[in-house]
């Protein structure tokens, strides 16, 4: 104590002063504050800027115990202290990624890593963060161990190295398990963030990656790239794969996840044109390289969007604002015409599932999500924009002179000139490997799994996209969300599931492996790179809401959507970290009332305070 009082002398103080010292083992200490600054149940962030050090820390003061912490989100480096601190977990303002107070652990997704910890000591009345340049600077921690060995089996065979794959392989690994992780993919890529897709296309690949190569070699990850697994013996276990160029192959596993995702719905073959050239989808890192080429070339002046679904119009964001000019500034891009063709009157207002059937084709449609105002007004925000929306639209055919596409021919009889069209007219699962198995799917082609996520054959689990898991949450059987955060959510319970049976019952000692999936969805849309919408919950009636804020104007508000007259789900544009906040009542499974909301926007909050009492 003596020797660290005589160091705090020599410090003098306010945040970008140097106020740093070293000790003989480089270690720095750095004053923050004093206790009495930051409140229990509060958190703040420093910027150190010294001759030493350059680094943000996030203090978080808990039962009167301090714990300092990277202050950035693992995710897209967001600060968490405009997040939620409640109950040993911090839950970032943007995408919802959860982390553990006492630990830094990451809880939820997305996100992949956990939080570098410092040290904390209390010298008087000040608090003094501790370490090595190098820990303070640290921005993220993984749990891979140096020099890392694995054993020959148990094999853990992944099929898709999406978002759910990946979290799974990625989980396993970093919480314990030390068998063999098999990750096949049909891309040719690393894991990536798809969906900056449709909202950043001109990012370049290593810009989206979620680990890079070393990654995968330090956590003995066998990441097979440009493979198909195109059979899977059930009863032997044992699955054969494809990769390009290559022989056959097989491997035997001893757990398998299903993990493959979905692929764009093709336009039906009674729209004839569909093959015609310039006619693209948009699913994989593949697909946004060939668009963006397009999209680039300056023969390309007609943009015709096929669909109204969030990919449809994010392109249609990123297009009417999202250019630029080859001196990378957006008022001398090349301006390019986009219109929107939409079944119905609005976009995104599908309120509940529907058999479409057009020209006797049959098409099952998933549901809207945010309900006809915010979709009306969204479609308002890109019409200012310069998009031309035709509503409840029926393409008759596209045509084309010399097997390029030239136009989008409506029943109306008019034709809307087209140079690219892009079809985003939703998904549907890739579970063809699946047919004639004994997995039990849902009728409109999920894979059905409990709440260990666990499908009808002993061993094999199914996440992501194509699986249709319990939320308990809300007490829900089947559900199916189409969110990168539930993909991520479900790729690590997977691999709980699997550690669980492995390792038993703790993980690294740090807290019991999750027996049974519980999370809060989380959903977001960048509709341009001004408009963002973030929601939480879930629910099959969008358009039972309750609406605060100004659609029209500034396109800032907050939704609330009604089940039985509770509030099951929230969507908010420029109101953060409001739906980060309600997810948090969700997760405590406290019951937000329609009048608690309907006078008063924040009318959750009480419910945010646990010395309330709990309402029936
Ligand atoms: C353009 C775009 C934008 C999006 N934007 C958002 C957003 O803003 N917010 C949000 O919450 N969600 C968004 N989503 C949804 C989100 O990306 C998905 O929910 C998530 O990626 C699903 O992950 P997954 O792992 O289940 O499937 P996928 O990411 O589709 O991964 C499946 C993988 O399996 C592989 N595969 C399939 N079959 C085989 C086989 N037989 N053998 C080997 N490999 C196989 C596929 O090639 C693929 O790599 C977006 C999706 C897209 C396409
Ligand atoms: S930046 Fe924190 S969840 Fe996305």
């Amino acid at each position: 104590m003596d020797t660290l009082k005589s160091i705090l002398t020599t410090i003098t103080g306010g945040d970008n002063n140097d106020s740093s010292s070293t000790s003989s083992n480089e270690q720095i200490r750095h004053q923050l504050c004093k206790i009495d600054d930051i409140q229990n149940g509060q958190m703040k962030e420093f910027e150190i800027k010294t001759s030493l050090v350059n680094a943000s820390v996030l203090l978080v003061k808990q039962d009167n115990k301090f714990y300092a912490y990277s202050s950035k989100c693992c995710h897209y480096k967001l600060p968490l202290a405009k997040g939620v601190l409640i109950n040993n977990r911090i839950r970032c303002f943007a995408h919802g990624a959860c982390y553990r107070v006492d630990t830094g652990d990451i809880e939820d997704h997305p996100g992949h890593g956990s939080l570098p910890k410092y040290n904390v000591e209390i010298v008087d009345d000040h608090v003094i963060v501790v370490g090595t340049k190098e820990e303070l600077e640290k921005v993220e921690r993984t749990k891979i161990p140096d020099n890392l060995e694995i054993d020959e089996k148990p094999v853990v065979a992944i099929l898709g190295a999406g978002a759910a794959g990946f979290t799974c392989a990625d989980m396993l690994r970093q919480n314990g398990f030390r068998g063999r992780i098999l990750l096949f993919t049909r891309e040719g890529t690393l894991p990536y963030d798809r969906v900056q897709l449709s909202k950043q296309p001109l990012k370049k690949p290593q810009e989206l990656l979620l680990r890079d190569q070393p990654y995968f070699k330090k956590a003995k990850i066998d990441l097979i790239l440009d493979t198909e697994v195109t059979n899977i013996s059930w009863s032997t276990k044992n699955l054969t794969y494809h990769t390009l160029g290559k022989q056959m192959k097989s491997e035997q596993y001893d757990y398998l996840v299903l993990a493959t995702g979905l692929r764009p719905r093709k336009l039906p073959p009674s729209i004839p044109g569909g093959d015609l050239r310039n006619v693209f989808y948009l699913r994989s890192m593949e697909d946004a390289n060939n668009l963006v080429n397009k999209v680039k070339s300056p023969e390309t002046k007609n943009i015709v969007i096929i669909g109204d679904s969030f990919i449809a119009l994010e392109l249609c964001g990123w297009l009417t604002t999202g250019l630029a000019g080859p001196n990378g500034k957006q008022e001398d891009a090349d301006k390019k015409n986009v219109s929107v063709v939409m079944l119905l009157k609005a976009p995104m207002i599908r309120t509940k599932k529907l058999f479409y059937i057009c020209k006797r084709e049959i098409y099952y449609y998933t549901l809207g999500i945010f309900g006809e105002k915010i979709a009306r007004a969204v479609q308002k925000v890109h019409e200012k924009n310069g998009a031309k929306f035709y509503a409840e639209a029926n393409i008759t055919e596209l045509t084309g002179e010399n097997k390029i596409i030239k136009f989008v021919q409506l029943e109306t009889g008019e034709s809307i000139p087209c140079d690219l069209a892009i079809v985003a007219i939703g998904s549907e699962s890739c579970t063809e490997l699946y047919k004639d198995s004994p997995i039990e799917m849902s009728e409109d082609h999920f894979i059905k799994v409990n709440d260990r996520l666990e499908t009808s054959v002993e061993h094999v689990l199914a996440v992501g996209d194509i699986s249709k898991y319990p939320l308990r949450v809300f007490n829900l059987d089947e559900v199916n969300c189409q969110h990168w955060q539930m993909a991520c959510s479900t790729g690590h319970q997977a691999a709980d599931t699997i550690l669980h049976h492995y390792l038993g019952q703790t993980k690294g000692g740090s807290r019991p492996l999750k027996t049974d999936f519980y999370t809060v969805p989380i959903y977001w849309t960048t509709q341009n790179n001004k408009t963002t919408i973030r929601y939480a919950g879930y629910t099959r009636d969008p358009e039972n809401v309750v609406i605060h804020g100004d659609l029209d104007g500034e396109f800032k508000f907050v939704a609330y959507y009604i089940v039985d007259g509770y509030v099951r789900a929230v969507a908010q544009s420029k109101y953060d970290p409001l739906s980060s906040e309600v997810a948090e009542v969700f997760h405590h499974r406290r019951n937000i009332r329609k009048e608690d909301i309907e006078n008063d926007m924040y009318g959750y909050r009480k419910y945010l305070d646990f010395k309330t009492k709990k309402p029936e």
